[in-house]
């Protein structure tokens, strides 16, 4: 069975929304022609968007502004949620931080977790009820090519990611005779924009622009991948590389030069 078609009650739900590969999921979501809840922190961006979707789009574009690290608000979403006839979820709002632990703020690392994993976790388990009982609807998770493989200084990133990409794909075994898809999107680096020359990150600089895929395409093609009941939605040769090299490479071999990279990228 399909992704459900839209419908005028049911809702495609977009976490982390209000930039970068979330914006991107909601605004390809609605040219679809899916209703949608849109939420992230930032209300008014929200708005803003929801504004921009409903006039291009026509379709009904609900806010709201949910910090999803915090356990009260993040339950209430999901008491919503699990109320509401929910066709799709794009779990996909996240945070990194980069750094040995040990240097990082501890309660930033505990907020990492809670949106990266929690924010995750909850929001399947309160839409999945409905889905199953529809026989119907799509989970599309934002894991990691992080996920793949330990990455010090990359520590509670590439361990939630973990989480991620092993509860998407293990999911999706559960519920390939329910009606509902489940599909993993998996990236290496996405970016949203061409950086200033003189601003540009270390992967920035590493990557050539010609490797580096939009956000809009990205939302394509998992959205198409979703559709599709694909297990994994890894864009882009530079991604596919890592997943490649993470999969086959020895982690003995491969975590000690991916953490040297990755304390570049924590400022050292
Ligand atoms: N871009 C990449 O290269 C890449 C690669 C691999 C995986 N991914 C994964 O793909 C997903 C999207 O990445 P992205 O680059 O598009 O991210 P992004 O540009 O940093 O946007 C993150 C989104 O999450 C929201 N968010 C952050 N903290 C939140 C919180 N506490 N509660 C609720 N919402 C929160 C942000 O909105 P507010 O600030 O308004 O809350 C924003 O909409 C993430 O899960 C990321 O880990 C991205």
């Amino acid at each position: 069975m399909p992704v459900p078609a839209p419908s005028p009650d049911s809702r495609a739900v977009v976490t982390g929304a209000s930039q970068g590969i979330g914006e991107a999921l909601a605004t390809e979501l609605a040219a679809r022609g899916h209703s949608l809840i849109v939420t992230a922190r930032r209300g008014e961006v929200l708005t803003d968007l929801a504004a921009r979707l409903t006039e291009r789009y026509g379709v009904t574009v609900e806010v709201r502004a949910v910090d999803l690290a915090d356990p009260a608000a993040r339950t209430a979403l999901a008491d919503e949620l699990a109320e509401r006839n929910i066709s799709i979820l794009c779990a996909n709002a996240g945070t990194a931080t980069f750094g040995p632990v040990a240097n990082l703020d501890p309660a930033g690392e505990r907020a990492q977790v809670q949106l990266n994993v929690q924010g995750v976790h909850d929001l399947v388990l309160a839409v999945l009820p409905g889905m199953v009982a529809r026989k119907a609807g799509g989970i599309l998770i934002s894991g990691s090519a992080a996920g793949n493989s330990p990455i010090p200084n990359n520590a509670t990133y590439a361990a939630t990611k973990a989480f991620a990409n092993t509860f998407s794909e293990s999911l999706r075994g559960e519920l390939k005779q329910s009606g509902i898809h489940v599909t993993l999107l998996a990236p290496g680096p996405v970016r949203t924009e061409v950086p200033d020359p003189n601003e540009a990150s270390l992967v920035d600089r590493l990557i050539p622009d010609f490797l580096w895929i939009s956000v809009e395409h990205t939302a394509q093609i998992s959205l198409d991948g979703l559709e599709r009941n694909k297990m994994r939605v890894v864009p882009g040769l530079t991604s596919k590389a890592m997943s490649v090299a993470s999969g086959y490479a020895p982690r003995a071999i491969v975590t000690p030069i991916v953490g040297l990279v990755y304390k570049k990228l924590g400022g050292d």
